[in-house]
């Protein structure tokens, strides 16, 4: 007599009981009898047919059983097989073989200006503040009190995006200014670092895009003492202890009065007499007290807060400090340039 479905069933189960597939080319011919398209248990389902209504139910069950005790078998010996390889491989390894160099990377020079630039303004309490690079007009221009016949409106100086007469590239990180003051009440103390763009011709000396950092502080009683004591301070941080420092009159549309400020820097060669155009100062930055009518127009009020604001640009910064005579060096991202600086801090 033929065996029974059920027992038929019982065989292929403790069969499948016995198995212990011990490698893994041994659990792929595991899974294919098992729980492959062709496997075993699946003709076993076609007896259910034959078998006595009362009794379909427990032999569904019984089947579905057995598949899953295929599937969690599979599972249970692929997680421990690959667990053996796995430490076997770890037995492969060379414990005295050398170890692979790691690659030190290194901080881009720009990078290095301004962590430098920053750390000297956060000892004295400024914060950092980072904001958009395409700008509104007002932003960027008309709360900085530059007039909308301004030449630095112009097309050539700015760059406007396609088909927009409102945004533009900023051209000064002095849009910042504007932002936070508007959102912002006194006491305000930032320093706003970020990249900037003008439509100029790209040359060993000007680039159409560059970074500075402005600065902003507007509390009730600041002076023009006091900026120029902060100025003072951040040179000597930046140029060493003895460094002189000179404010000359100059003309910013947002500030008033506005200056430019110059470090001493010597004039004892060729280098010297180069680098400050034969008079033994460097220019740095410009500066001023914040025009009343930008604060007013940010929403601050100028009889009862005054301010001053500087804005520098960075790269010069780093092509000083650096010895670096091209401009565009700094954004070609030539691995051979930037690899000179991976122990500079
Ligand atoms: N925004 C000016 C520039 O791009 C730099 C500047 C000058 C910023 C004077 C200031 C300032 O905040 O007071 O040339």
């Amino acid at each position: 007599m033929s065996q029974s479905a059920f027992e038929q069933a019982a065989s292929l189960r403790s069969e499948m009981a016995a198995e212990n597939p011990t490698s893994l080319e041994e659990l792929e011919a595991f899974r294919i009898a098992f729980l492959g398209s062709k496997n075993r248990i699946k003709p076993l389902f076609g007896l259910i047919r034959d078998i006595p209504n009362e009794k379909k139910k427990e032999f569904g069950q019984l089947l579905n059983e057995i598949k899953t005790e295929a599937e969690e078998k599979f599972e249970r010996r692929k997680r421990e097989l690959s667990a053996e390889e796995e430490s076997k491989a770890a037995d492969k390894i060379d414990l005295t073989a050398p170890a692979y160099p790691y690659e030190q990377g290194a901080r881009h020079p720009i990078s290095l200006a301004l962590n430098r630039i920053i750390d000297i303004f956060s000892r004295i309490g400024f914060e950092v503040v980072e904001d958009r690079e395409i700008e509104d007009q007002w932003h960027n221009f008309t709360a900085l009190n530059t007039p909308e016949d301004h030449p630095a409106r112009d097309m050539q100086d700015t760059f406007y995006l396609q088909g927009s007469t409102e945004y533009v590239l900023r051209t000064h990180t002095s849009s910042v200014q504007a932002r936070h003051m508007t959102n912002h009440e006194p006491p305000i103390r930032i320093i706003a670092p970020g990249r900037v763009y003008r439509n100029e011709t790209v040359s060993a000396r000007s680039h159409c895009q560059f970074h500075q950092v402005e600065g902003l502080y507007v509390d009730k009683n600041v002076s023009m003492a006091d900026m120029k004591q902060t100025l003072l301070y951040f040179a000597r941080a930046m140029y060493g202890p003895d460094t002189r420092i000179r404010l000359r009159p100059s003309y910013f549309p947002f500030t008033e009065p506005s200056a430019e400020m110059d470090v001493y820097w010597g004039l004892e060669n060729e280098d010297d007499e180069r680098m400050t155009k034969g008079t033994g100062w460097l220019e740095v930055l410009g500066c001023g007290m914040v025009d009343p009518n930008v604060l007013e127009m940010c929403g601050i009020d100028p009889t009862v807060y005054s301010g001053f604001a500087f804005g520098m640009g960075i790269e010069r910064q780093a092509m000083r400090a650096h010895k670096i005579n091209d401009i565009r060096l700094l954004f070609e991202n030539d691995i051979r340039f930037l690899r000179q600086f991976t122990s500079a801090l």
